[in-house]
């Protein structure tokens, strides 16, 4: 009798152990945010009617925002440089929503001009009289090897993607205080998280965003409804590796590889709204082998360690055989 109760828990927990790991390999997301698209709020009930600014509209992960928010009827500011872009962006929304001309606003605004953040914050408040949702994510990447970098490009990097983000946080922010309510989400990197060749000074600003908005949410304790979340995702399907900078701050990237082996954009954008449906404060969001380095890291450093060497040789061989940096982990280059 003894004998088969501990057999049938033993083969209870093997059981379980399995399933688990077959929902570990298939996962594209930290569990809790699976978990949270699975059972949580709704972004359809959440976001409809929310006035939403999103930067880096005009492409990419920026894009595909605007695309999924309108249709679930949130009301958009869209910025970018490109104000063509944001046009076209615009008109995509409204051909493929409910929403009406009104419900957009197209606002082109330069994370890099700091100085013109506040006039901007000044238009967005006196067209919708509100902002509850702030999703930073505008930015570039880098792929270059540090010692072939000017240090310019490093200067860039920073000024682009940690300073411009802070700017217009700090912007927007005064606002949500003063309400007691809203979200500021910030688009950062799975190497917000964890090092990567080909992209020192990239992972660096993003590490300074993830430095900033932990601390920036322990400041707010205090206002429990406002929530700062971040967003890390993996390699996704966007023009990033193509606007890339590299080893001078003019000098274009030679060829973008193909970027088809990344996620969907669509996907990759569901969960982003899926996690600031359930005010999820850090999100991490990536195939594999990706989303088992986020959890080695976060749990196992030493063992990361290992990976990340191996991984981190593939990448720059990768690089230098000119095919996208994150192709195929497990594979040799095909340069034919
Ligand atoms: N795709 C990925 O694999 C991946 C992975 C992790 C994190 N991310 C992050 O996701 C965010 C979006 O990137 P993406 O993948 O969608 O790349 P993308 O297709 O290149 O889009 C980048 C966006 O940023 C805007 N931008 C660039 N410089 C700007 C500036 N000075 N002022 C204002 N906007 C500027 C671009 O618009 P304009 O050129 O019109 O200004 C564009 O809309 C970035 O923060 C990136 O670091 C991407």
């Amino acid at each position: 009798m003894d004998f088969s109760v501990t057999s049938l828990l033993c083969f209870g927990a093997l059981l379980y152990a399995v399933v688990q790991l077959v929902r570990f390999v298939r996962a594209d997301a930290d569990f809790t945010l699976l978990w949270a698209a699975a059972v949580g709020n709704k972004p359809e009930k959440n976001l409809c009617g929310k006035v939403v600014w999103i930067t880096g509209a005009s492409s990419g992960i920026g894009e595909e925002l605007a695309y999924q928010l309108a249709s679930l009827g949130a009301r958009l500011i869209l910025s970018a440089r490109r104000e063509d872009e944001l046009k076209r962006v615009k008109n995509c929304c409204l051909s493929h929503s409910i929403l009406e001309e009104g419900d957009i606003l197209v606002l082109p605004l330069d994370l890099l001009e700091r100085g013109s953040h506040e006039a901007k914050m000044k238009i967005a408040i006196e067209y919708f009289g509100n902002i509850d949702i702030l999703i930073n994510n505008g930015g570039r990447s880098q792929r270059s090897l540090f010692l072939e970098t000017s240090i310019e490009v490093y200067q860039a990097l920073m000024d682009l993607n940690f300073l411009g983000t802070v700017s217009l946080t700090k912007q927007v922010l005064p606002h949500m205080t003063q309400r007691g309510t809203g979200s500021v989400v910030t688009i950062s990197s799975v190497v917000g998280l964890v090092g990567a060749p080909l992209s020192t000074g990239y992972s660096a600003s993003k590490h300074a965003l993830q430095g900033f908005f932990n601390s920036l949410r322990t400041e707010l304790t205090d206002y429990p409804g406002i929530t700062i979340s971040t967003v890390c995702p993996g390699p996704v399907q966007s023009q990033i590796v193509h606007n890339a900078f590299t080893e001078e701050v003019d000098r274009p990237m030679f060829s973008a590889g193909d970027q088809q082996h990344k996620m969907l954009t669509s996907r990759c954008v569901r969960l982003i709204l899926v996690g600031i449906a359930n005010r999820i404060k850090e999100m991490w969001i990536a195939h594999q082998p990706f989303l088992l380095f986020y959890y080695l890291w976060q749990y196992t450093p030493t063992w990361a360690w290992a990976i990340t060497d191996l991984l981190g040789r593939k990448r720059v061989q990768n690089f230098k055989a000119g095919l996208d940096a994150d192709s195929s982990y497990f594979m040799k280059p095909k340069t034919s």
